[in-house]
């Protein structure tokens, strides 16, 4: 039976099994369930899978993007207890943000040069908003393991940096992005586009998967993507990286290994994704 929680004394563990934590703002998807499925096999029956929801105020750019965030709290509360989720914990943001002030000024997590670059540069604080929040929920759900998308990929990377930098005893685990039948990565985001925009949407993961396909250097298989993208979507990036995102996979380079990312816009919406090259 899954339990919803709304205040952290409750989240005492009830047994000696493992906890693995999946932390969420909600609307839940596929994608989402994938990661509730990767944490239930690696606890097993015996161990506890705890599902956060929080729409975390510090980690949106625009108050109207944080506002018009989808929040479906019962539909998401019934996938859980379908997917057999022990405990959904839904905080309010009273209980997260319990002292006097606003959210933006509590201390926080400095996520270093990472944090600066692709996402980090299109939407500043973004990423000290996330780094915080998460490791608040990591403090009150005292998980033994983590659980988030590859889909969010820099902000995976991050937080398994942080993790390890400032000695949380947590193992943080990513699963792959799970894809709508003709590609487009899952998103909670997906819902604000039309449905003109969300048939131009393909051209993303079309585009990864080009490069991907392409015999050739980072030159080329980055020309090729550009290709497919260029007058569809408003590109911000799409670049080629080392896995760490540590740095930029040199252009001439004929064997590349390494991670394509791309951010673009559509109608508004802001839309990520990114593949191994
Ligand atoms: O990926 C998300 O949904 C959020 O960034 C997270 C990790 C739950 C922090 O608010």
């Amino acid at each position: 039976m899954t339990k919803l929680i709304h205040l952290s004394g409750e989240l005492e563990r009830k047994n000696g099994g493992n906890r693995a934590v999946v932390p969420t703002m909600g609307a839940l998807h596929q994608g989402h369930l994938d990661l509730v499925d990767a944490a239930r096999e690696r606890v097993g029956s015996n161990g506890e899978v705890v599902v956060t929801i929080f729409v975390n105020p510090t980690q949106f750019g625009q108050t109207a993007e944080f506002e018009h965030y989808p929040r479906t709290l019962e539909s998401d509360f019934e996938k859980c207890y379908t997917s057999g989720v022990d405990i959904v914990f839904a905080p309010s943001a009273a209980q997260m943000y319990p002292d006097a002030g606003a959210p933006s000024e509590y201390v926080s997590v400095h996520p270093g040069p990472l944090g600066e670059i692709l996402e980090g540069a299109d939407r500043p604080g973004h990423f000290t908003g996330v780094l915080t929040i998460v490791a608040k929920l990591l403090n009150l759900t005292k998980p033994d393991c983590a659980f988030f998308g590859e889909k969010d990929y820099q902000q995976l990377i991050l937080i398994s940096q942080m993790v390890r930098q400032l000695n949380f005893p947590v193992q943080i685990i990513g699963t792959p992005t799970r894809r709508e039948p003709d590609g487009l990565a899952m998103s909670s985001r997906n819902m604000f586009l039309d449905s003109d925009q969300r048939s131009q949407a393909t051209v993303i993961s079309q585009a990864l998967v080009i490069a991907q396909e392409t015999d050739g250097s980072v030159a080329e298989k980055l020309r090729a993507a550009r290709f497919v993208v260029d007058g569809k979507i408003e590109t911000s990036y799409l670049v080629a990286m080392s896995n760490d995102l540590s740095q930029e996979l040199a252009v001439t380079d004929p064997n590349p290994e390494g991670r394509l990312l791309y951010a673009g816009v559509l109608g508004g919406t802001r839309l990520i994704d990114n593949m191994p090259i």
